[in-house]
């Protein structure tokens, strides 16, 4: 084969044909390049093109107007036709899976029904559901469901607004979790509406405007995916536990200091702490957290369509979207990687049941040794490690995702966990034979919902009926005042 360079000395006017061939393609080359560019702007253009939105704007479909993408997919929150193994995605019945979790709530409404929680675009309907119960409970229970909390906060007040009742904001507040949640209605930066988050911040002496953009891309969702408590009998004010520090030892030290109890056990007799779902607390000690990674790069990962690039407004279990989510970053295989995720979940779930188990033996020894005569100053010491046995294993259970984003922080809390409720059931057992009663106590028949709710005397039946009463005939009241609300929004 003869060289280029022998054919370009025979034909000299063959070095300009290929001069001009690559100047032509370099040219197309560049054009191309622009384009793509011109594109992907697009979707910063899109933002003046469009009519403003209104300040704290809290209706979807108005923002939808103007951004169809992010609009379509956010209402894919609604969808409920998948789910993962542990139950991602869909609304599960918790205590039909896992009945033992029907005695650790004993004295909680937990005990009677609690379903894992789906899409944000369910939010008011399940809030709506879960509180139907009849007990009374404060309007902070609305903070992390609807993007009208921030407009009637501005309006009457923070504290002002935690001290009503539930019910009293029930027609101010219709609209679920939205693109005013997260975003500035001028500017559409990404913003914190929640009080709750920027005194937290101030209180450890930081300014969460500094947060970065990256940092921002977690701190929206630290808004509501958090650990909080409301403090104060009469004001119900939304606070985060984390003065002390975010991990759950801290957190723990800071609930006991301030002597906070979220039901008495029915059993036990402990004071308990009930904990909320702290995803981002623990999420910040998991490896993808230290290495810069935030919750929206997995659970909102970015599409292109025809060359625009969108982000996913569909925030979901990720396993929806291994490739977008997961394969942007690392190069194996879907398999492979739902396998990774899969192994973490099977191996923490095996130690949240072992704790579950030893909790219900320390729980129901506990109440065998009240029943028996145990005196207060017998028990303080069994109540403390209980309480803390209880408290550690619900951060992790209450915290979705969890066993995903910090295994090895999960591992460390459950293990504590066990370690506790073992200690309390050592003193139980000395308490037990001071008592003159027989070793080992004997359970009841655990394995149902049904069967644990006899055990702890539920009549279920007369729950359902207090149910239907109750609010039902107030709802369709709401519904009916909002829809006027808006009809006046669209006559201005
Ligand atoms: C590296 C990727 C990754 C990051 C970062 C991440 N998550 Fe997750 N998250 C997952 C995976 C994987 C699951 C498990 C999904 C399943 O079981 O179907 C999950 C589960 C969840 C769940 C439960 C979802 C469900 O459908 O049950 C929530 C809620 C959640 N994460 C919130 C967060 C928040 C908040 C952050 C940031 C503080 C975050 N995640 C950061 C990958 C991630
Ligand atoms: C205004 C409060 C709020 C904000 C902000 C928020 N969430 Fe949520 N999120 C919720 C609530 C409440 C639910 C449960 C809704 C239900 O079950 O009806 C939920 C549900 C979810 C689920 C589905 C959980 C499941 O079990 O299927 C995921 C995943 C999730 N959120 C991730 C995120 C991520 C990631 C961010 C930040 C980009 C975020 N959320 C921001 C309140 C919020
Ligand atoms: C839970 C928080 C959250 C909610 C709710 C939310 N967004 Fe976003 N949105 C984000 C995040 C995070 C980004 C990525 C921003 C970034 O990194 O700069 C984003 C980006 C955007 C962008 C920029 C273009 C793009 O797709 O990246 C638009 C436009 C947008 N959102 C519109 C909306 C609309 C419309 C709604 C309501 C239907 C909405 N968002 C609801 C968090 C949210
Ligand atoms: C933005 C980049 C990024 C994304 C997105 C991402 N990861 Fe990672 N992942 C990392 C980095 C960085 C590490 C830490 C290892 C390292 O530094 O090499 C890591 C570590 C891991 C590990 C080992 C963690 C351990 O337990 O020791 C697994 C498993 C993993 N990722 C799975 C996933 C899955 C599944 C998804 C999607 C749901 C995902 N990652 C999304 C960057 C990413």
């Amino acid at each position: 084969m003869r060289r280029i360079r022998d054919v370009i000395t025979e034909k000299p006017w063959l070095a300009w044909v290929l001069f001009f061939a690559t100047l032509i393609v370099v040219f197309l080359v560049g054009l191309f390049g622009a384009s793509i560019i011109e594109r992907r702007s697009e979707t910063q253009y899109l933002f003046k093109a469009t009519k403003p939105i209104n300040p704290m704007e809290p209706r979807n479909q108005v923002w939808g107007e103007a951004f169809p993408r992010e609009w379509e997919t956010y209402q894919r929150t609604l969808d409920t036709t998948f789910a993962t193994k542990y139950g991602g995605n869909i609304s599960i019945d918790m205590l039909e899976r896992y009945p033992n979790l029907v005695i650790l709530w004993a004295g909680y409404a937990f005990a009677k029904g609690y379903n894992q929680g789906r899409g944000h675009m369910h939010a008011i309907e399940d809030v709506r559901n879960s509180l139907r119960t009849g007990s009374p409970q404060p309007a902070t229970c609305w903070t992390c469901k609807s993007p009208d909390v921030p407009r009637v906060m501005k309006k009457m007040g923070v504290a002002e607004f935690y001290k009503q009742t539930w019910t009293s904001l029930g027609q101010e507040i219709t609209n679920p979790i939205g693109c005013a949640d997260c975003h500035d209605a001028q500017t559409l930066n990404l913003t914190i509406t929640r009080p709750a988050l920027v005194e937290a911040f101030q209180r450890q002496g930081k300014d969460i405007k500094k947060a970065s953009h990256q940092e921002m891309r977690s701190l929206v969702c630290a808004q509501c995916h958090v650990e909080y408590y409301f403090k104060g009998k009469e004001e119900h004010y939304l606070t985060f536990p984390w003065d002390q520090g975010i991990v759950v030892d801290s957190i723990e030290k800071y609930y006991d200091r301030v002597n906070h109890v979220d039901f008495v056990h029915y059993l036990s007799r402990t004071p308990i702490l009930k904990a909320q779902h702290p995803d981002w607390e623990i999420s910040q000690m998991g490896i993808h957290a230290q290495r810069g990674v935030t919750c929206v790069d997995c659970h909102m990962p970015y599409m292109t369509e025809g060359g625009v690039k969108y982000t996913n407004h569909q925030i979901v279990s990720p396993v929806k979207y291994i490739t977008e989510a997961c394969q942007v970053c690392h190069r194996q295989d879907k398999e492979t990687l739902l396998k990774n995720i899969y192994d973490r979940q099977d191996k923490i779930r095996e130690l949240l049941s072992t704790a579950e188990e030893v909790l219900v033996h320390a729980h129901i020894e506990a109440k065998t040794a009240w029943d028996h005569g145990a005196t207060e100053e017998q028990m303080k010491e069994v109540m403390t490690l209980i309480r803390h046995a209880q408290w550690r294993w619900d951060f992790v259970a209450a915290s979705h995702g969890a066993s995903f984003h910090a295994p090895i922080e999960c591992a460390r809390i459950l293990a504590t966990s066990i370690q506790r409720a073992e200690a309390a059931r050592g003193r139980l057992a000395a308490i037990l034979t001071s008592l003159g009663e027989k070793l080992p106590v004997q359970l009841p028949d655990l394995t149902t919902k049904a069967k644990a709710q006899a055990y702890l005397g539920f009549d279920m039946r007369q729950f359902s009926k207090e149910k239907a009463s109750f609010i039902q005939s107030e709802i369709p009241k709401w519904d009916k005042q909002a829809q006027e609300r808006e009809a006046q929004f669209k006559n201005r």
